[in-house]
């Protein structure tokens, strides 16, 4: 049942590839145009909605942090994200022209489901991401994607998480194209990106081993930091999410900007910093990442840097270099996630713990 692998989790990680592919299968039309089947919105009430509101819980909240930056860039939609417990009890300003939007793997997080019963009150219509048919929140949701990642099993998010990064890519496209924002060459080249991430995807895992000699070399460490910029700071955060309930080290991830603002103050020799180094681009991102690198590295941390394939300015700065294939800004959660992933189910099976069944924790949280 676990496909040889140890855990579920791992074999759910080997996953990846099939589960990403099965998530965008059939919805690139042969016309070039995107179709959402379940999608039960007209086009019109698409049409007519003027912001956003993501609620969801855990790793699904940081699926919806991409999401804001991937619907803004390209429906010019405003997105707030929220997490789903937060979001019902400080009187959110909602009506009929918000789009809320649930994502949930389990589709039964209480937290989420409360949350969307109070955006149904105000008239707002409700949009779930979610893996599990038939499930409480789609049912009580006016439209859903389904995700195609099959049962996830392990408590620890991982198929779940990129198939609803996959669910929220098509949203932002889909709104796009109904709302004209981006026009058929420009979706369909989006399309054939994401349509390369599977086979991306299992070239990452196909180098495992390294990663795994890493985190092996991390049993007794303490306390490790990710760091992040745009959409790679969700990917910092969910690493060190996945870091903390799997292996219980303490584990925070930061938005490299704000490292200035406080955070840096912890930096000590030693300390492991995981870095997610956006791709090179036209933007500022990349020169900043750097200096926010050279920043923690002048102050003793051991850099470990995911960059993409080519970048040769990251190698004076990274302890040790994990590389990405190169992927637009936007899609890198995709690919960057996966060494987090298999890096905290390592390092946690070397330390003895039961990571499918992490302590303290349970699949699907069904209490606020
Ligand atoms: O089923 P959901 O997506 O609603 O679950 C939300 C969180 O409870 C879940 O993502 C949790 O954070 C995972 N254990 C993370 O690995």
């Amino acid at each position: 049942e676990k496909d040889g692998h140890d855990w579920f989790m791992r074999k759910e990680i080997f996953e990846q590839p099939r589960a990403v592919a099965d998530s965008l299968l059939g919805r690139h039309a042969r016309n070039g145009l995107l179709q959402l089947d379940e999608m039960r919105l007209s086009d019109q009430e698409l049409r007519d909605i003027d912001k956003i509101i993501i609620i969801a819980c855990g790793t699904s909240f940081y699926a919806g942090m991409v999401a804001k930056y991937a619907i803004e860039h390209w429906t010019r939609v405003p997105v707030e994200v929220e997490l789903a417990s937060e979001f019902r009890y400080r009187d959110p300003i909602l009506d009929y022209s918000t789009l809320v939007v649930a994502i949930s793997q389990s589709g039964e997080t209480a937290d989420t489901l409360q949350a969307i019963r109070h955006a149904r009150l105000q008239r707002s219509k409700v949009l779930a991401i979610c893996n599990t048919n038939g499930s409480t929140i789609p049912r009580e949701s006016d439209a859903v994607i389904y995700t195609h990642a099959g049962p996830e099993i392990g408590v620890a998010s991982t198929k779940g998480f990129l198939t609803q990064l996959v669910a929220c890519y098509l949203l932002a496209l889909y709104l796009a194209q109904v709302k004209g924002t981006r026009y058929g060459d420009e979706i369909s080249e989006i399309m054939h990106q994401l349509e390369a991430v599977p086979d991306q995807i299992a070239s990452v895992l196909s180098r495992s081993d390294e990663v795994y000699e890493l985190a092996r070399s991390h049993v007794g460490t303490r306390s490790v930091l990710f760091l992040g910029r745009h959409a790679g700071y969700p990917v910092a955060l969910e690493g060190a999410l996945k870091l903390k309930e799997l292996a219980y080290i303490h584990a925070e991830g930061f938005a490299a900007g704000e490292l200035k603002h406080g955070p840096i103050a912890l930096v000590e020799e030693g300390l492991p910093v995981l870095c997610v180094v956006p791709p090179r681009g036209r933007d500022q991102l990349h020169e900043k990442m750097i200096s926010g690198i050279q920043e923690v590295r002048a102050r003793g941390a051991r850099t470990i840097c995911l960059a993409e394939e080519g970048d040769t300015s990251i190698e004076p700065y990274a302890d040790h270099l994990i590389r990405l294939p190169k992927v637009p800004v936007l899609l890198q959660p995709l690919v960057a996630v996966v060494p987090l992933q298999l890096f905290a189910c390592e390092l946690a099976t070397a330390m003895g713990h039961d990571v499918d069944q992490p302590r303290n924790l349970a699949k699907s949280v069904t209490v606020e």
